[in-house]
């Protein structure tokens, strides 16, 4: 099979498939609470959490199909995009979700959150919202190559660090949320090796 044949779950309709995914299992996850409070909390920590995977596929994608060129890594950077827009759908639950709990319980919304959480979640999101409005050929092409490299890196690294802050500030509580730190961890570290493999020019007659 040539190195790059596209199969059936790429493109538009892998996104389509993942984020209807999403949606019905959110649906699920509440309706399991009988739509009460409760179950809209476990709607957040869950898209939290599916948002930090489809992160993660994305943004370690093409260091990951530099270091280890295969089938799967290259299936991978080619559908970035894909999974990029899958996150910010799952992100998009997260943010109805958040809406929802405000609505239904504010005084447990109020204690769940601070000014902290609106200044650093907003930037998170204004991030979302521009990294997608550019992840189309037209909007893409009319931002430029240059300006959109920076948006979608810098846009990328916070989104790491807030992952990291949100996650990492449950520990103390719950130890087991450091196993999250770890996709966040191998993310990074395969982005700078990359980087630095792609400045290192290969010795003469290295393979
Ligand atoms: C203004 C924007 C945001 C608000 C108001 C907000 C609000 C919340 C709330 C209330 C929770 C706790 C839910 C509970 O304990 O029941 C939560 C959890 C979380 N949020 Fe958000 N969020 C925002 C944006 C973001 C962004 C941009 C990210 C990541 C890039 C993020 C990542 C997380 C994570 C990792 C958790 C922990 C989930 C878990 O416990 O497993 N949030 N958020």
């Amino acid at each position: 099979m040539p190195a790059n044949s596209k199969n059936w779950f790429e493109g538009w309709r892998l996104f389509a498939v993942l984020s209807l995914t999403l949606v019905a299992l959110s649906i699920w996850i509440a309706g399991m609470r009988q739509f009460e409070v409760d179950g809209v909390r476990m709607v957040i920590r869950f898209t939290a959490r599916t948002s930090l995977l489809f992160f993660c596929l994305a943004f370690g994608a093409a260091a990951l199909a530099r270091l280890w060129p295969n089938a799967g890594s290259r299936w991978q950077r080619r559908n970035r995009r894909y999974l990029g827009v899958t996150f910010a759908a799952s992100h998009a639950i997260h943010a109805v979700a958040i809406g929802c709990f405000a609505v239904m319980d504010p005084a447990g919304y109020a204690a769940a959150t601070s000014i902290a959480s609106y200044i650093f979640g907003g930037i998170g999101y204004a991030f979302i919202i521009a990294m997608t409005a550019t992840s189309f050929d037209r909007t893409a092409a009319a931002l430029g190559p240059r300006a959109w490299r920076m948006l979608h890196v810098s846009g990328g690294y916070y989104l790491l660090f807030q992952f990291t802050v949100s996650f990492g500030k449950r520990i103390p509580d719950m130890p087991l949320y450091a196993l999250f730190l770890i996709p966040l961890v191998a993310v990074f570290a395969l982005r700078m090796i990359a980087m630095t493999s792609a400045r290192t020019p290969r010795a003469v007659g290295a393979g």
